[in-house]
């Protein structure tokens, strides 16, 4: 891979968007590289957590940048159908961020700037570094948010908030992201990637198979009505009670064991 750095440590996989040149600006090169690894992650069943995050700028600076957007310098002769077709080329890896089995983290390490935001909202969690900037500066550049921004943006924070970033095309720092909900979390600096490796953790050491399903449940229900989600949540609980891990899981409970057995089914 020329753009992407993928370290596994354990059960918590680090993918880091690293074009320094570029400050990790999303290319079509790049795009096609996240497809194929996080393919390759979720086929593994050792890793439980993806956290993905931005790698150094070209002086080396780890907070600069996580993803200042998608590359204007490849866009800026695009076609409509070539502009349309690099839209559906980032679809496709920013759902597999969505919806894989993993619960995805992103770590916030800087810009995160039209494409650099929508990858972010594409995970399932953000943690912010205190100097990470969010925003969808698209309109002035005469585009709009191509990467899914003007449908996760105002399923996160709202309809009004997120027409308002979008139209105003402003920038919004970390401890605002939290204000409106962008963000779960803002960290200092340099504890940024402690604190996701912290919550992966957490997150690692309940039921894998449980959280999987807790994932599907919560994005397939959200564009239901109430009524058949909440069927479909009661379908998929009936279907956590037939595993392995919560018997296990009850039983400790019961017993009074802190240890429990995990073997994600
Ligand atoms: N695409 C291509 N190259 C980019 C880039 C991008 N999105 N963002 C930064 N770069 C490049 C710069 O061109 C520069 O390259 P050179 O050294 O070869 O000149 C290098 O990265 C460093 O950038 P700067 O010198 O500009 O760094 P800075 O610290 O002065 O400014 C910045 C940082 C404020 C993030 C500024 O680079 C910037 O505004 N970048 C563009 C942000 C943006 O508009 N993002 C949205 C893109 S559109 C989009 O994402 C559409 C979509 O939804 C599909």
């Amino acid at each position: 891979m020329n753009n992407l750095k993928l370290d596994v440590d354990g059960q918590i996989a680090v993918l880091q968007i690293a074009r320094p040149a570029a400050l990790n600006a999303l290319n079509s090169e790049t795009l096609d590289e996240l497809n194929q690894v996080l393919s390759e992650v979720e086929a593994r069943d050792d890793v439980k957590v993806l956290i993905l995050t931005g790698g150094p700028d070209k002086k080396d600076n780890p907070y600069k940048s996580f993803v200042a957007g998608a590359d204007i310098k490849e866009m800026v002769n695009f076609t409509a159908a070539e502009a349309r077709a690099f839209g559906m080329r980032a679809a496709e890896p920013f759902f597999k961020l969505m919806n894989m089995r993993q619960v995805t983290i992103a770590a916030v390490n800087g810009f995160a700037l039209g494409g650099g935001c929508e990858i972010a909202m594409a995970c399932d969690i953000r943690i912010a570094s205190e100097s990470a900037l969010f925003g969808q500066p698209e309109v002035g550049l005469g585009i709009i948010p191509g990467f899914g921004g003007t449908q996760r943006l105002a399923r996160l924070v709202g309809m009004g908030r997120a027409k308002e970033l979008i139209f105003t095309g402003s920038n919004i720092d970390a401890q605002e992201a939290y204000r409106i909900g962008l963000v779960n979390k803002v960290v200092p600096n340099e504890e940024l990637m402690d604190t996701a490796k912290k919550m992966a953790g957490k997150i690692a050491s309940n039921a894998s198979f449980a959280v999987s399903i807790a994932k599907a449940a919560i994005n397939n229900g959200y564009d239901m009505d109430i009524k058949n989600a909440v069927e479909y949540e009661a379908n998929l609980f009936g279907i956590t009670c037939s595993t392995h891990d919560k018997t296990e899981g009850m039983t400790a409970f019961i017993e009074g064991r802190k240890e429990k057995n995990f073997t994600d089914f």
